[in-house]
């Protein structure tokens, strides 16, 4: 167990911030993005009472409903939480009376006619401005962050607790979920993530490394270490071996835009809950399958301990989750049927159509085959999203991001 909660402790990917938009000054070519801004959210910094420095490692990004022409987003590290504001300037002011266009102090005494500022043009410009620090209030490896339906809090969660923030305050927050057991030596699972749920303010959900998720009410009390839903699929007992527990842990839980069911990835699958059932997941789908025999060597490269990340398609019908060798997995819910891609700079050369892949598992390998044993283990998709509208995917593959997207007309 001493392992897993050590793995499971902080495995970030990126440091700086890059956003992405189409090109507004093109609208018609579709397909084509450039890097929008970039800007450095989290510095490194030195953590005196433990000794222990907190890199500057983004661990996850959560954006703001937009509410005006500006974007905001939190983003956080191991320790420390950002909410960051976005916005564009392509005008300036000129003509200010009382200073220079420099900047510089007029002479009050030559000033002799009053001048109206006025507006003009100029190159794009993106900010990013640094709004809130929510620091000091997690002990452990933050994992999740989550903003609230309500537009006004969020969650954050670590693999011990689960605290409350409101998006205006930065100095406070509120303990909702403590697992921490008096005696640690008694630790036998810790929190991989935690999610509000899209429209009931009051209720979220975390998982755990034993592979199962726990909703909570808000309502019936403070502090919420009584669940009020408990979701857990029974073991296989005749499956059950050295790694079972690991490949059960989720890495990633999310509610679907409709807020009936929730998503969760473990190590070999994605399963589908219905809030209102909890013994068993109403879907499950293999991710990648043929890795059951390779468990051990997983296990002995630390593969076995990465952290993949799902998501939903805008109206719920398809998943999309990572997979090694730079491949990605998309699953359609009514059909149940489901696709393999790879994302390389080939295949996002503009107009390539992404081609199925296919992974050989024993026996005759095909031509466009690919064999178990080479696949590439260093290149993995860990990260991926989906437009909320559009047929438009963002999977990150190690420093490149790729999005991806229908077929134009
Ligand atoms: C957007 O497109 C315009 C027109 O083709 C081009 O001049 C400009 O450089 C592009 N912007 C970026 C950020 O690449
Ligand atoms: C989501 O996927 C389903 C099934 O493939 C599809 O019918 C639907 O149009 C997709 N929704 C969006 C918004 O892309």
């Amino acid at each position: 167990m001493a392992v897993l909660v050590l793995k499971l402790l902080g495995l970030g990917y990126q440091r700086r911030l890059s956003l992405q938009f189409p090109n507004k000054s093109r609208p018609h070519s579709r397909g084509e993005y450039n890097v929008y801004s970039t800007f450095q959210s989290h510095e490194p910094e030195f953590d005196y009472l433990k000794s222990l420095e907190i890199e500057e490692k983004i661990n996850k990004i959560r954006w703001l409903p937009q509410q005006n022409a500006a974007h905001f987003l939190l983003s956080t590290n191991d320790k420390t939480i950002k909410l960051w504001k976005i916005s564009e300037r392509d005008k300036r002011a000129e003509g200010y009376n009382l200073k220079d266009e420099d900047g510089r102090l007029r002479d009050p005494f030559r000033i002799t006619a009053l001048r109206v500022p006025i507006l003009k043009p100029m190159d794009l410009m993106v900010e990013a401005s640094p709004r809130r620090i929510f620091a000091n209030a997690h002990t452990y490896h933050i994992n999740s962050i989550s903003v609230n339906s309500d537009h006004e809090t969020y969650l954050s969660a670590d693999d011990l607790r689960v605290n409350l923030w409101h998006l205006e305050i930065t100095d406070r927050s509120f303990n909702i979920v403590d697992i921490k057991p008096v005696n640690m030596e008694e630790l036998t699972e810790v929190i991989t993530a935690a999610e509000f749920h899209p429209h009931q303010c009051n209720v979220f959900v975390y998982s755990s490394s034993k592979g199962t998720i726990r909703l909570c009410d808000m309502r019936s009390s403070a502090l919420c270490d009584r669940h009020s839903k408990f979701f857990e699929e029974p073991e296989d007992p005749s499956s059950r071996s050295f790694f079972s527990e690991i490949i059960s842990s989720i890495s990633d839980v999310k509610f679907s835009h409709s807020g009936r069911y929730m998503m969760t990835r473990d190590y070999l699958s994605v399963k589908v809950w219905d809030l209102n059932m909890e013994t068993r997941p109403v879907e499950t789908y293999q991710v990648h399958e043929y890795l059951r025999s390779k468990l051990c060597s997983l296990y002995e490269n630390d593969c076995i301990f990465d952290k993949f990340e799902c998501c939903w398609n805008g109206s719920d019908g398809a998943l999309m989750t990572g997979s090694y060798n730079n491949f990605f997995r998309m699953f359609d819910r009514s059909t149940r049927r489901d696709v393999t891609l790879e994302a390389s700079r080939e295949s996002s050369k503009p107009r390539a159509i992404l081609k199925p892949r296919k992974v050989c598992t024993g026996g005759k390998r095909r031509k466009d085959e690919i064999s178990v044993d080479s696949l590439d283990f260093n290149k993995k998709i860990l990260h991926t999203a989906w437009h909320p509208l559009q047929n438009i995917i963002a999977v990150a593959a190690t420093n490149n991001l790729y999005i991806f997207q229908d077929k134009v007309n």
